[in-house]
């Protein structure tokens, strides 16, 4: 069972769901270029008004409070709050964000936030971005305005969001803002400058916080998943999901060179042979920045891959068995990626873990009785968070789980096409309807996990 003061929660982030109050002094993002006129990576879609959060909060956490939900990660938009990225604070955006964050809080909700999720401020990817070495002291002065304006309110921070997407997809593949495809010795240095910009970030916040706060990082990766769970495929699966592929195109797409750095003070040994043609200046200093203590770390884990140990003792990489279920946009859906995400993340890194998103894009829509009916969300949240149960009875340090997403948001490439709420929402109207799913965690919430599948004891007698 989850331990007692386990953390229940929804997670979404700024340009998913706020929008845009025209003339309210905030910059530009990335993705606001990157969304600009037909939007053709976006599918014709952006984020201006997105669920008009930014307009609705108040009646959103009072929902979020009738259904129970404790806990809220969100992430605060850097270029809203420093139209520039740097030098000049709008206070417009401040007073915004202090005022929904009090109103969470005032319907029972603790904030958890997310400082950066993918948001570079455009001012800034005008001069270099997150090629500029300086952008770590721009990420520095940033952290110490979140920790000065609310640090009072807020007790958990995460610096960076899923850094293997933003710099992945943003500037190797190019799929997400702001669309480029840099060549391998560009997108290290982004890598390295945004790690020390963490570290940075991490020092900043707790120099400059108001009172004591706990500092996190949320990374993401596919998790390998043994295929049996004999010793030798377990060992398989284990060494494929901490090591670097030469092959991959996007090189960015692994868990160790994001989290090594951060957590054990190192880059891993076979990444810097491979890059080692291309790699930034790498000294001391960098590393201890990079490497500051941090009091938990986020994961956010979503699917996986089989792997098993070949006769040869090398580890083989398995196809998917035909039929496996997927989520709408394609994605696999793997409950025991949550289990071995969960134990082998804590196994290599040994420091508490939120589950920080998982969550399923489903086919949603209205049906003739008016409610949203979503069976499949319903049973792969169950198996998924049971998976990540059997984690933490296993002696994991599993301290709370969000769910990915409270509303159905802008899904980034995906444009409005992945639902991933368990609030339905109507872009037309704005209207919300919790699905069922929404009621089921109510439940779960409620009884602490008790009531999910595996635990019941009808289930447990049969
Ligand atoms: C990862 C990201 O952090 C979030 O922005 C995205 O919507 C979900 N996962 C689902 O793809």
């Amino acid at each position: 069972m989850f331990r007692e003061d386990f953390v229940w929660g929804v997670a979404s982030s700024s340009y998913q769901v706020e929008g845009k109050d025209p003339g309210d002094g905030s910059g530009k993002s990335v993705w606001d270029t990157f969304t600009e006129g037909d939007a053709p990576k976006t599918r014709g879609h952006n984020g201006n008004v997105s669920c008009d959060h930014i307009h609705r909060y108040k009646e959103d956490f009072a929902l979020m409070k009738e259904l129970g939900i404790p806990s809220y990660r969100f992430s605060v938009s850097w270029p809203k709050i420093m139209p520039e990225g740097r030098g000049k604070v709008n206070e417009k955006a401040i007073a915004t964000y202090r005022d929904m964050i009090i109103t969470m809080k005032e319907n029972g909700i603790t904030p958890y936030l997310t400082m950066f999720h993918w948001e570079t401020p455009q001012a800034l990817e005008d001069v270099g971005g997150w090629k500029n070495p300086e952008i770590v002291t721009w990420f520095e002065e940033y952290a110490r305005v979140i920790a000065e304006n609310f640090s009072d309110l807020v007790e958990y921070f995460l610096t960076i969001n899923e850094p293997q997407c933003f710099v992945g997809l943003g500037y190797v593949t190019g799929v997400h803002a702001p669309g480029k495809q840099l060549p391998l010795k560009d997108t290290l240095l982004i890598a390295h400058n945004a790690l020390k910009a963490h570290g940075a970030a991490v020092k900043a916040l707790r120099k400059y916080a108001l009172r004591p706060i706990k500092v996190g990082y949320a990374p993401t990766c596919t998790v390998a998943i043994p295929e049996t769970e004999s010793p030798e495929d377990i060992q398989a699966a284990k060494d494929v999901y901490f090591s670097i592929s030469k092959d991959n195109p996007n090189w960015a797409w692994n868990v160790t060179w994001f989290s090594d750095p951060v957590l054990l003070g190192k880059y891993p040994a076979d990444g810097l042979e491979i890059f080692k043609n291309d790699l930034p200046e790498i000294t001391d200093e960098d590393m201890e920045l990079i490497s500051q203590p941090l009091d938990f770390i986020g994961q956010n884990i979503y699917n996986g891959y089989y792997i098993r140990a070949g006769i040869d003792g090398k580890p083989e990489h398995l196809p998917l068995p035909v039929g496996t279920p997927e989520n709408s946009m394609g994605w696999p859906s793997l409950e025991e990626c949550l289990y071995w995400g969960a134990k082998f993340a804590y196994d290599r890194y040994q420091i508490p873990i939120y589950i920080t998103e998982n969550g399923m894009a489903c086919h949603d829509a209205v049906f003739l009785d008016g409610k949203v009916h979503d069976p499949n969300r319903i049973d792969f949240l169950d198996r998924y968070i049971s998976a990540l149960q059997r984690a933490a009875d296993e002696g994991a340090d599993i301290r709370g789980y969000f769910l990915w997403s409270f509303l159905d948001n802008f899904e980034w490439d995906f444009g409005y096409h992945g639902r991933f709420g368990i609030v339905y929402v109507d872009y037309k109207t704005q209207k919300r309807i919790p699905k069922d799913s929404a009621y089921w965690y109510k439940e779960i919430i409620a009884s602490n996990g008790a009531k999910l599948y595996r635990n019941r004891k009808e289930v447990n007698e049969k």
